[in-house]
């Protein structure tokens, strides 16, 4: 089938790699001429593992090309994807169609003969009938049908997601588009990856509610962490406990530093709107949204207090800026967030991540950006661990704090052991555990005794200060 796939960034990209992959023909558009140029060139604007290779491969194989000429793609394509942003609108939190409604006015100009188009952003209700009166409205005479067909994809194992889905959700209102979709997703089906098709309303609902019900879990998590630290039990074999009930599962009950990233926290809030337009509160999400706002600045206010109650004149070196490992999305990354609130509480900040730091640099350009994590550690009276690169989990302590001025390690995705820890001789700061003063064994360099006892004996917790 010929495929046209509109915006060419996380989703589109990959879901048109994968398409072309499947042996469809694949024309990837984008409106950002560095990006198409990029890619005409062998590039890869973003860092998803394995996207090069795939690209190269289903470009060599000449069933993936680029362009920014949104009507050639268009013109003979069966199936015509919108995979472009549907940020926070500024102001009130509603998803920002004005991207989709550009695709929308521009793949009327091309549309010919019968074509599906096939939203993949993520969209409120209604927005299919927006797209289609868009269309219908320039083109009267167009034979075309639009279908909702969200992307449920996780950045950093994109490709995996794409081609071994849980589920493919497609909705479309008439027999023959569904005919196209059954189609274009063969080859998943014959992996036995179940297509299940609704209405598109329903469809379109569907992922903001499957976002919304994960930020839900995490955020769940979040708060019986809080309380952990207040108890002296542990968050993560709370989890555990929790999690080998199937009604619950053992996934995203990992306690941290709040959700992030590109899709959760605007998603969550257009869900809210978008009710809230239809005269419905949804309450649990509200507070979801409002508890892991505060969390963000919970985290920072836990790692002062791990530093003694001030971060005042001191370095602090963080570990990991994107949202999440094996990306290099910064987009609304918690990590933005604590910086900002250390350096306003007087802190230095020396951070590292493994792939994150071009784009770190546009959002944090008042950081100083370290070769590696031993690098980072230089001089820092602490180090927090914000994302669990694979590149943090086995660290060389010693070497670390050597480093260091104060082994203080303030461990958000509790990925080090507390015993290991104290046995290196580290303040160990965890979330959803009590913290772990060192062991008398550990040796300092020019550490103030005092100080690091006093706060690693009190509870950390994520509530003020
Ligand atoms: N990133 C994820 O993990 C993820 C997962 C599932 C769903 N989604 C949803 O998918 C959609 C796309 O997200 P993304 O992360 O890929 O965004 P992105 O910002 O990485 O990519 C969007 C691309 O669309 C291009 N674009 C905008 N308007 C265009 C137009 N009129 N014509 C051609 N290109 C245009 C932009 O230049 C950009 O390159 C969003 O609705 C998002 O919520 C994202």
């Amino acid at each position: 089938m010929r495929v046209a796939m509109i915006g060419s960034g996380y989703v589109g990209l990959v879901s048109g790699a994968c398409f072309a992959d499947f042996g469809h023909d694949v024309v990837c558009v984008d409106v950002n001429a560095a990006r198409i140029a990029e890619l005409k060139a062998g590039g890869i604007p973003i860092y998803e593992p394995g996207l090069e290779r795939l690209v190269a491969d289903n470009v060599a194989a000449g069933r993936l090309s680029f362009t920014t000429d949104i009507a050639a793609a268009v013109r003979g394509a069966q199936a015509v994807f919108i995979a472009v942003g549907t940020p926070s609108r500024r102001g009130d939190g509603h998803a920002d169609l004005s991207y989709v409604s550009a695709a929308a006015r521009e793949i009327a100009e091309a549309v010919d003969g019968y074509t599906v188009v096939v939203n993949k952003s993520t969209v409120p209700v209604g927005t299919g009938d927006m797209v289609e009166s868009i269309i219908r409205e320039a083109r009267p005479d167009a034979a075309f049908s639009v279908v909702s067909n969200p992307e449920f994809l996780r950045e950093g194992a994109a490709i995996e997601d794409f081609k071994r889905p849980d589920r493919v959700v497609i909705g479309a209102n008439d027999d023959r588009a569904q005919q196209v979709m059954a189609e274009l997703y063969r080859p998943l089906s014959l992996n036995a990856a179940p297509l299940l098709f609704t209405d598109r309303r329903t469809a379109e609902l569907t992922k903001y509610a499957a976002n919304a019900f994960l930020a839900t879990k995490i955020t769940f998590i979040n708060e019986i962490a809080d309380l952990c630290e207040e108890v002296g039990a542990d968050v993560q074999l709370v989890a555990r406990g929790i999690g080998m009930d199937k009604r619950i599962g053992p996934k995203f009950l990992n306690a941290g530093p709040g959700y992030g990233g590109s899709c959760f926290p605007k998603d969550t809030i257009a869900l809210i709107r978008s009710a809230q337009d239809h005269g419905v509160s949804l309450r649990v999400v509200e507070s979801v949204v409002a508890v892991n706002d505060a969390r963000k600045t919970a985290m920072a206010r836990k790692v002062v207090r791990a530093c003694g109650g001030s971060v005042q004149g001191k370095t602090i070196a963080v570990l990991g800026l994107t949202f999440k490992p094996n990306t290099d999305d910064m987009r609304d990354a918690p990590s933005i967030r604590i910086v900002d609130a250390l350096q306003r509480a007087g802190a230095t900040i020396r951070a590292h991540d493994p792939v994150g730091m071009d784009q770190a640099r546009k959002v944090l350009p008042d950081v100083t950006y370290a070769a590696d994590a031993y690098d980072c550690a230089e001089g820092a009276d602490a180090l927090v661990l914000i994302t669990e690169w694979d590149a943090y989990r086995a660290l060389d302590l010693a070497r670390l704090k050597k480093r260091m001025v104060a082994p203080i390690v303030v461990d958000l995705r509790n990925v080090y052991r507390a015993e290991e820890m104290a046995r290196q001789g580290f303040d160990h700061v965890r979330v959803g555990a009590k913290p772990n003063p060192r062991s008398s064994k550990g040796d300092r360099r020019t550490y103030q005794p005092g100080q690091g006892e006093e706060a690693g004996q009190q509870p950390a917790t994520n509530h003020g200060s």
